[in-house]
């Protein structure tokens, strides 16, 4: 009785380790880490309502964590040790000066979305850095096999604009965005990491006349087809022909940027790309570290509360496999990574792949 009266406080004190105690009772009963966190718990109703139309994984929440992108990667330690203002990092100025942001041609379209979070942010009196990244976190929570980003919650909202030529291009060659990426802390292989985010994406600009075609044939689930279908054989385009920034694509209604078909070929990326192919939970767990970084470039961390427990967890689907979309089959696979075969996937049975667009709503 004495041995078991030690062990089960050996249990409870591992339990109390694990589990922050919470200490703030926010609306509805929910409890979070700080107080500081509570208006998250409002923010989130809201949005999942009115912004992503009922917790979906739609264009609003695709359009959502590219912007947490947009905003954050306007950093620049190498502009700063020139002498020159290098940015802030994710500090909602994509927002705050969007009608001089928004008109940088690698932002392109960033507007609608900025336009349309703008009102969640002032209502509920929130910083436009920590809006960005907390709709950025809840809208890919909303995608199925997504990942849960920490959020931290704290950025001030006084901002300077961002200088230009700072977010890569999808027409950028690999040695310049790896080099940009690099000024602002990203290796080439966290690049690929940050690029999981494209399994959950369209695009509107590139080719205008076809705005909402998607990277992959599953823009609502964060999973592996994306890794697949960029190293197939380009053979078409979707749209009314070449732009700059696209290059061909394997599949009808499939869009495929310049930048993702270059880093899935290059020497310094292809097996992290590769891999990505038979390991999902390896794609998320990466992609939640990579985020990490991003939505605190500029940003102290230390000085941010951490309000990661608001942040809705993913729904726990199970994902089939990567398949090769039907119709095509390993002879059309342009393997890149020399180090390891490529994984033995079969194509899915049935006519020709072809994709649907992402319906504006
Ligand atoms: C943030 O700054 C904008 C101006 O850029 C202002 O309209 C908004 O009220 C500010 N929000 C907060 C919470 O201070
Ligand atoms: C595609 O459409 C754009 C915009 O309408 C136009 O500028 C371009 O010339 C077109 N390209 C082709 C190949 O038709």
């Amino acid at each position: 009785m004495f041995a078991k009266a030690i062990l089960s406080l050996a249990a409870l004190a591992v339990a109390v380790n694990a589990v922050p105690a919470p200490s703030a009772v926010c609306s509805q009963g929910r409890r979070a880490s700080s107080e500081a966190c509570c208006v998250w718990f409002d923010v989130l109703d809201d949005i999942q309502e009115n912004l992503f139309d009922g917790s979906e994984c739609g264009e609003e929440a695709h359009e959502s964590l590219r912007l947490t992108f947009h905003d954050a990667i306007g950093f620049s330690p190498l502009l700063f040790r020139e002498g020159k203002f290098g940015g802030g990092g994710a500090d909602g100025s994509i927002m705050a000066f969007s009608e001089i942001e928004t008109n940088f041609h690698a932002n392109d379209g960033v507007d609608e979305i900025v336009e349309e979070q703008r009102p969640f942010a002032l209502k509920h009196q929130v910083s436009f850095g920590d809006f960005i990244q907390f709709a950025g976190a809840v809208a890919v929570s909303n995608c199925a096999g997504g990942p849960r980003l920490q959020f931290l919650a704290g950025r001030s909202n006084i901002s300077r604009p961002s200088p230009d030529l700072l977010v890569p291009e999808p027409s950028d060659d690999n040695d310049k965005i790896f080099a940009r990426m690099g000024d602002a802390g990203f290796s080439p292989v966290e690049v690929v990491d940050l690029l999981a985010s494209h399994s959950v994406a369209a695009q509107d600009k590139v080719d205008p006349t076809i705005p909402g075609t998607p990277f992959d044939s599953t823009p609502s689930s964060f999973d592996v087809q994306f890794f697949v279908e960029t190293l197939l054989k380009g053979t078409l385009f979707p749209g009314n022909g070449s732009n700059v920034g696209e290059v061909e694509s394997p599949l009808g209604g499939e869009f495929r940027l310049f930048s993702d078909s270059n880093i899935a070929r290059d020497a310094r990326t292809a097996c992290e790309w590769q891999s990505f192919i038979t390991d999902h939970a390896s794609m998320v767990r990466k992609f939640e570290a990579v985020m990490v970084k991003l939505a605190t470039l500029g940003q102290n961390p230390r000085a941010l509360t951490d309000c990661s427990e608001v942040i809705p967890v993913p729904a726990n689907v199970q994902l089939p496999p990567a398949t090769l979309p039907a119709g095509k089959s390993l002879k059309d696979v342009q393997v890149a990574c020399r180090a390891t075969p490529f994984p033995a996937i079969r194509a899915a049975p049935g006519p020709a792949t072809t994709v649907a667009p992402v319906p504006p709503s």
